[in-house]
């Protein structure tokens, strides 16, 4: 009994030494360590052994199996460290992994472009927070309660006060507050309401202007709009001005350009007119002005508000200004 149990540990000692594949362990275990494997048949016959001798055999077989169930599990270790290296050891002859290239979106695009043109006219940009009082959005643009104004901007209310600003007017008073004229600047930025069809988004983008000094006109308001167009567009497309009405502004325009889907034909875009609305735009109203304390009679300004979704669209031939936010690769990849 002794020697078959010595027998069998030197056999199956050297049947480990001989493996090299992982794939080999498991027959191994089976054959020799497993509940129906060659070991445990030999114990099994201890039970015949005399049995004075049975417990110094039972010791022997116990440290037996267990030297051999260590030598199993370092080997088992041995052969699966050098398998993963065998994975992992590159292929450098294999191409590299391409990582896709991103690239702004064509709303930031335009962004940076509209912005660059009136810097390059002498705008300073200024920024504000999208979440605004009552007062900034509203009231100090002459905008009081109940005015009937307020109806056409379905504005966003989140409690306490204070809402997402319906426009980017509010940085005019804003920055009126915190300097003396003369003022020339730009507020980009975010601005919410509650709307969506092929030209509205609930929230979208602006360029808020402004020019404050003596003697300003509505002649310069024209000049810098128009030149500020002929820029953006190559000077190919027509401009209008038609008379408005905005609160803050006394006299008010808006500014068209031609559609550029239609070439002015007329289609599902600029809803068969021919025409796009791009900015609104005034002379500062001297109730405004009041807010702030600026002296009307010393000052005048002209103010504007350019949406750019609508300018990127037009820029791009896009027709409906939802799939600017649909996150669609396909249709990102193409600017
Ligand atoms: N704030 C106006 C709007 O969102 C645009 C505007 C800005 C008009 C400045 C006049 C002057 O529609």
């Amino acid at each position: 009994m002794k020697e078959e149990l010595q027998r069998l540990r030197a056999e199956a000692e050297q049947a480990l030494a001989q493996i090299s594949r992982a794939d080999e362990l498991e027959p191994f275990r089976v054959e020799y360590l497993g509940r129906k494997g060659r070991f445990t048949s030999l114990m099994r016959g201890l039970g015949q052994a005399p049995a004075d001798q049975r417990p110094e055999l039972g010791k022997l077989a116990n440290e037996i199996k267990g030297r051999l169930e260590q030598a199993f599990d370092l080997r088992q270790e041995q052969l699966s460290g050098a398998e993963v290296e065998v994975v992992k050891f590159p292929d450098l002859s294999l191409p590299g992994r391409r990582h896709p290239a991103g690239a702004d979106h064509p709303v930031t695009r335009v962004m940076t472009e509209v912005c660059a043109i009136f810097v390059g006219m002498g705008f300073a940009v200024v920024e504000g927070p999208d979440v605004e009082t009552d007062f900034y959005n509203f009231e100090a643009l002459n905008i009081p309660p109940h005015h009937p104004a307020r109806a056409m901007h379905d504005t966003f209310y989140v409690g306490e006060g204070r809402l997402l600003r319906t426009h980017t007017s509010p940085m005019q008073i804003r920055a009126m507050e915190q300097a003396r004229p003369p003022l020339r600047m730009i507020a980009p930025g975010k601005a919410y309401r509650c709307d969506s069809d092929i030209t509205h988004t609930p929230m979208f983008h602006q360029v808020e202007g402004f020019l404050v000094d003596r003697k300003v006109t509505f002649a310069d308001l024209k000049g810098v709009l128009s030149a500020f167009i002929s820029r953006m567009f190559d000077g190919k497309t027509p401009i209008r001005f038609r008379p408005s009405f905005f609160p803050f502004t006394e006299p008010s325009a808006e500014v068209d350009i031609g559609c550029v889907i239609c070439e002015t034909k007329g289609c599902r875009v600029c809803k068969q007119t021919g025409w796009l609305e791009i900015l609104g735009a005034g002379m500062i109203d001297p109730e405004v002005f009041a807010k702030v304390d600026y002296d009307p009679e010393q000052y005048s300004g002209f103010a504007f508000g350019l949406g750019i979704e609508r300018v990127a669209m037009l820029r791009y031939g896009i027709n409906d200004i939802r799939l600017f936010y649909e996150n669609d690769l396909r249709f990102l990849r193409q600017f």
